[in-house]
């Protein structure tokens, strides 16, 4: 809460008082223990809120204006509610552009605001900030307008923020969970039903590490696009086969894709195989989880990061480097890259009590291999989207 007052400080000395409604919200990062690149073919996925944020204040205004200040970076930009345009500069303002223009387009009657965030999220590091960018800026605009959006739906808007707005053609996967994480909990989310699962994480014998690679690569918006085209003509291809029955890659078996993968190009075939067994693996992973059984779902993460790797085609050397790295040391039961991939972090699956040993040697090991140092976070599950104030 001091934290809060802080930024408080800050708020006044930035704008001056509307005497309208105040408030401050926060919205998590993530990790996807398993199941990537499944969710925009209405897949499984098994994510979890990281104990890193975006903390935003704000404070409506009497006109259709928006002032956004961004802590982390020291920048100001300025925009109207009738005038929404992407921009070529400060492209991290889209997201915030991109929310209230899906929120209006739904059809709900907002009012200008001043805002203030700051993130602790590592950016383009594949931990979601950009998500939880949008969905904090979702609640609290809906939350000082006093609109009552639901989680889901507000999750949904966020990623038709990202796919219209940003031009990123993303799934559901980091806003959902960035919306409705629970502490103690992973989300084992079905994306075609959009509805979800809570899958207790609260054994105090394991831990998540999350390893950041600190690779940045360009190339991730343009690849992930292609992928989703390619899953699309996957699809094309079972649909003529089977019948209509096949409405995206989750519904094909894993015995119908081995009757049919002679006869699909490449790299398509490769790609469809990695999501078909992927689904899999989510479904088991979870089975694992609720029996209480980590290291089966650790051979599940292994398993995961080979097919991503090979089938997939989205990781890269220093993604690699960092999952043999990862399973040569002890208590180690799983690892793989997570997130949209080409760069970014691994997630990792180890015994407590090995934790320590584990940051340390990584970090010495990936450093006099790559000349980087890697950042290391340990996490618990957290909570997802909340009202911190609001007066
Ligand atoms: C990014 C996207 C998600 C998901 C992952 C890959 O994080 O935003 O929707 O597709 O990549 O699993």
């Amino acid at each position: 809460m001091q934290d809060l007052n802080k930024l408080w400080k800050i708020f006044k000395d930035k704008f001056t008082d509307t005497g309208l409604t105040k408030g401050a919200f926060s919205a998590p990062g993530r990790v996807n223990l398993i199941g990537e690149h499944t969710d925009y073919n209405d897949g499984f996925v098994l994510p979890m809120a990281i104990e890193k944020e975006i903390v935003m204040l704000g404070q409506l205004r009497n006109d259709r204006r928006v002032r956004v200040f961004d802590l982390g970076y020291n920048t100001e930009i300025d925009f109207s509610l009738d005038k929404l345009i992407p921009l070529r500069k400060n492209t991290w303002a889209n997201y915030l552009m991109g929310v209230v223009d899906e929120i209006q387009k739904a059809g709900y009657i907002l009012q200008g605001a001043n805002l203030i965030f700051r993130s602790n999220i590592p950016r383009k590091a594949g931990l979601s900030s950009s998500a939880a960018l949008e969905v904090v800026t979702a609640l609290a605009m809906a939350e000082l307008n006093s609109l009552k959006i639901e989680p889901v739906k507000m999750a949904c808007l966020c990623q038709q923020a990202e796919n219209n707005f940003v031009g990123v053609a993303c799934g559901i996967m980091d806003q959902y969970v960035s919306c409705l994480g629970q502490k103690n909990y992973a989300l084992f989310i079905d994306c075609r039903f959009n509805d979800y699962e809570l899958i207790s994480f609260k054994n105090h014998n394991y831990r998540i590490v999350i390893c950041n690679s600190k690779i940045q690569r360009s190339l991730v918006n343009s690849e992930y696009n292609r992928r989703r085209e390619e899953c699309k003509r996957a699809t094309d291809f079972f649909t003529h086969r089977l019948g209509s029955k096949i409405r995206a890659l989750r519904d094909v078996t894993i015995e119908e894709f081995k009757q049919c993968q002679e006869y699909l190009p490449e790299p398509i075939a490769r790609r469809a195989r990695h999501v078909i067994t992927e689904n899999y693996r989510v479904q088991i992973g979870v089975q694992a989880l609720r029996m209480g059984n980590y290291s089966a779902l650790g051979q599940l993460m292994i398993e995961s990061h080979q097919s991503l790797k090979d089938d997939y085609e989205v990781s890269c050397a220093e993604l690699d480097l960092l999952v043999d790295l990862a399973l040569k040391q002890e208590g180690v039961l799983g690892a793989r890259m997570t997130g949209a991939g080409f760069g970014g972090c691994t997630v990792n699956l180890l015994k407590r009590d090995y934790v320590n040993t584990f940051k340390k040697r990584i970090k010495k090991e990936y450093k006099k291999i790559t000349g980087i140092n890697p950042d290391i976070y340990i996490t618990l599950p957290a909570e997802g989207a909340k009202v911190l104030e609001l007066r």
